[in-house]
């Protein structure tokens, strides 16, 4: 006897970037974060979890894009694993007519509708997936901020791909992490203007990881922990404050600001880390360029840990910048040309 359940979650990309961890075992945070959850219909992970009491005695098994991945070598897995069955035990302990559903053995199917591990946040949708659907097979009654912090286990970003629309992660003060969750500031409807345009630059596994990389961040830079104590609590107000007003310009700048100083800790990082390529440094010289050019705030890049961009815009300007990059890269429909630096100088 199976008892199944399938559930997708989406990809969140940030817009004030969570980078470095106080507790990697809790995964807790040393700055609060921002995102934007993008629509499942695109980027997502689809995972299906079976419990079976004929698997009792055998180790829990999951499948990643098609192939085997072990799980008892995975202390994030196991833990969102514990925390969801620990979960359920304690409502059996409580109803003694529940099933014991906590005691039968786990099988998980995962896989992503786009590259893994390039940057393109798929452990984020892939454990946010993943400890929802164990809710639900568990039938456990967990509120967002729950599911979030036991999404949060898995990976950082996962907490707030639980949510849609617009999302903060409040980094918390306890040593536990009951307080390190997800909310949301405002849901998917808030802002229909508002589009997002993924620039695949490479689906190359990245070369340094996000978890490996932030905590060499923590231990070597010096713009990092500035970052943590004097920017972000500022930047997480004034970015609230810019949704909730659907104010785009604030909204954009505080984005490009937010990505140019994350990859700005990593090159302070010793040794460097580079997520940047040369077409990420483009993307950023022709955004740059149209928002100057132009007079008016056109469009926001964002870079994660690796080479793509996501560029956020109103609905209007799309269709216009979706030509302009393809313009400007060659391969795509077309190709142009841009000087070493384009910097928007006042006039006069
Ligand atoms: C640059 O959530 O992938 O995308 O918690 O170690 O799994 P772990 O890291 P992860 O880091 C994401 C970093 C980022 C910024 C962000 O999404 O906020």
């Amino acid at each position: 006897m199976v008892r199944q359940v399938t559930c997708t979650a989406p990809v969140n990309i940030a817009v004030i970037k969570y980078w470095g961890k106080r507790d990697t075992s809790l995964i807790l945070p040393t700055n609060s974060s921002l995102s934007v959850t993008l629509s499942q219909d695109d980027l997502h992970s689809r995972t299906t979890v079976g419990i079976a009491p004929e698997w009792s005695n055998e180790s829990d098994r999951m499948w990643l894009n098609g192939t085997e991945s072990a799980i008892a070598t995975n202390a994030r897995l196991v833990n969102c694993l514990k925390m969801s069955r620990a979960q359920r035990k304690a409502l059996e302990d409580a109803d003694s007519g529940l099933p014991r559903w906590s005691q039968w053995g786990i099988r998980i199917v995962s896989e992503n509708n786009f590259p893994t591990a390039a940057g393109l946040a798929s452990s984020a949708s892939g454990y946010a997936c993943l400890v929802y659907t164990l809710a639900q097979v568990f039938e456990l009654p967990l509120t967002g901020a729950d599911l979030s912090r036991n999404a949060r286990l898995g990976s950082g970003s996962a907490c707030r791909s639980i949510f849609g629309g617009f999302v903060g992660w409040d980094m918390g003060q306890s040593p536990t992490g009951d307080d390190s969750q997800a909310y949301q500031v405002a849901p998917e409807t808030h802002w229909p203007d508002l589009e997002a345009l993924i620039l695949v630059v490479s689906d190359l596994k990245k070369g340094v990881s996000s978890t490996a990389g932030m905590q060499t961040t923590v231990e070597t830079s010096s713009l990092a922990q500035h970052r943590f104590q004097a920017i972000v609590p500022k930047r997480m107000r004034q970015m609230e404050q810019a949704i909730l007003a659907k104010d785009f310009d604030t909204f954009a700048e505080i984005t490009m600001r937010d990505s140019n100083q994350f990859h700005a800790t990593c090159l302070d990082t010793f040794p460097p880390i580079f997520y940047l390529n040369d077409t990420s440094r483009l993307i950023i010289q022709v955004v740059t360029a149209i928002n100057c050019l132009s007079g008016r705030t056109q469009a926001a890049y964002t870079f994660d840990a690796g080479p793509n961009a996501v560029i956020y815009a109103p609905k209007a300007h799309m269709p216009y910048l979706i030509q302009l990059f393809a313009y400007f890269f060659p391969g795509s429909a077309g190709s142009g040309y841009f000087s070493d630096s384009y910097q928007c100088l006042p006039e006069g």
